[in-house]
């Protein structure tokens, strides 16, 4: 098959790409050539690089008609944001597409009303992300109710080597795992017991994949992608605090109280989590096309934390013993 990857060199492609390369495909890796992949897998080098920007083409008018000229028997788009761009997408692959597979994100659901959750829970987005992607998806699903081949896969907090995984704080500050190292004290909001729940970016790309070869039982669905189960911040922390050995020593401190003693986008970013605690079923990816995830939430926390201290990027009295 002919694979078009939009967005590929990020996260989620740099996992992804390779993998269509072993499974078989012929794969169109679309970015704006500013990033490199994560890793340096040898299947890129087989991979047709094409460079442009969305944002731009889009713009312009050209975006749907760039895509469907790189005759693509599957589109996998990571990188949409906004209905406009879907429908542009749409327009100019109806009738010539065999799938077209939709990054979405968990926050769609918006507060959780029970936990677990599965897909068919009432979507109450809160915030532009969610509520732009929640409204892509009920698009793309109407659209395949009408026979347009597409599906969505919905992924948790995306954890890998190469950058920063959400904190057992619910935010991107890596001097949180410093504290853990350290075996000082880790102030947690409330009671610490929202949930996260991430996935690898690895686990992520076998879903997409599977998805591909699976076009007719995720036609017309969408999917969540997470680690089998969330964790609690408190969890998390007891389990990042083993990393180094230490026992975690943990504060709960009431959200606004303990929102003022942090960045204010470490703040924003906690407080997104906090209310969004996911609680996602996998079940039904796993049941419908044998997705198996490698990695627990905190162990793809972990993996992206090993590269942090391999990189650097934490400090050296954070290494593990
Ligand atoms: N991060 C998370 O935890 C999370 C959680 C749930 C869902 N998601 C979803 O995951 C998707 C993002 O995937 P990701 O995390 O793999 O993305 P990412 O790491 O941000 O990578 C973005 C990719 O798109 C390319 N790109 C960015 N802007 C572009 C443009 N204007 N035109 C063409 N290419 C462009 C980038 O390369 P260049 O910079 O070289 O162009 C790169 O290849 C989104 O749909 C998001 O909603 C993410």
């Amino acid at each position: 098959m002919r694979v078009v990857v939009l967005g590929a060199t990020g996260h989620i492609g740099s996992w992804l790409v390779p993998r269509l390369v072993r499974d078989g495909h012929s794969v169109a890796a679309v970015s704006r050539g500013v990033r490199r992949p994560y890793h340096d897998a040898g299947e890129w080098r087989v991979v047709e690089h094409v460079i442009f920007d969305r944002d731009q083409a889009e713009r312009d008018g050209t975006y749907g008609g760039r895509v469907a000229a790189l005759d693509p028997d599957i589109v996998i788009d990571l990188i949409c944001f906004e209905p406009r761009t879907a429908r542009q997408l749409v327009e100019a692959l109806r009738g010539r597409v065999d799938l077209l597979l939709h990054c979405g994100t968990l926050w769609v659901h918006g507060v959780p009303r029970s936990c677990p959750y599965d897909e068919h829970a009432a979507r109450e987005p809160f915030g532009d992300y969610g509520i732009r992607k929640a409204e892509i998806e009920r698009y793309l699903l109407d659209e395949a109710q009408a026979g347009f081949p597409a599906a969505i896969l919905h992924p948790g907090h995306i954890s890998g080597p190469g950058w920063a995984p959400i904190n057992p704080a619910g935010n991107l500050d890596i001097r949180v795992f410093e504290t853990l190292a350290r075996g000082e004290v880790l102030s947690l909001p409330n009671d610490g017991g929202a949930r996260l729940q991430h996935v690898h970016a690895d686990d992520v790309a076998q879903a997409f994949a599977l998805a591909v070869a699976n076009r007719d039982q995720v036609v017309g669905e969408a999917f969540h992608v997470a680690a089998r189960e969330p964790v609690t911040m408190r969890d998390y922390a007891e389990g990042a605090a083993r990393w180094f050995g230490k026992e975690a020593r943990l504060e709960f401190v009431p959200f606004d109280e303990w929102a003022a003693r942090v960045p204010p986008e470490s703040a924003a970013t906690t407080r997104d989590h906090v209310l969004h605690s996911p609680c996602a079923s996998i079940e039904k990816l796993c049941a419908r096309i044998g997705f198996a995830p490698r990695y627990t939430a905190v162990g793809a926390a972990e993996d992206a934390v090993r590269w942090l201290m391999s990189s650097g990027h934490l400090s050296a009295s954070t290494q593990s013993p």
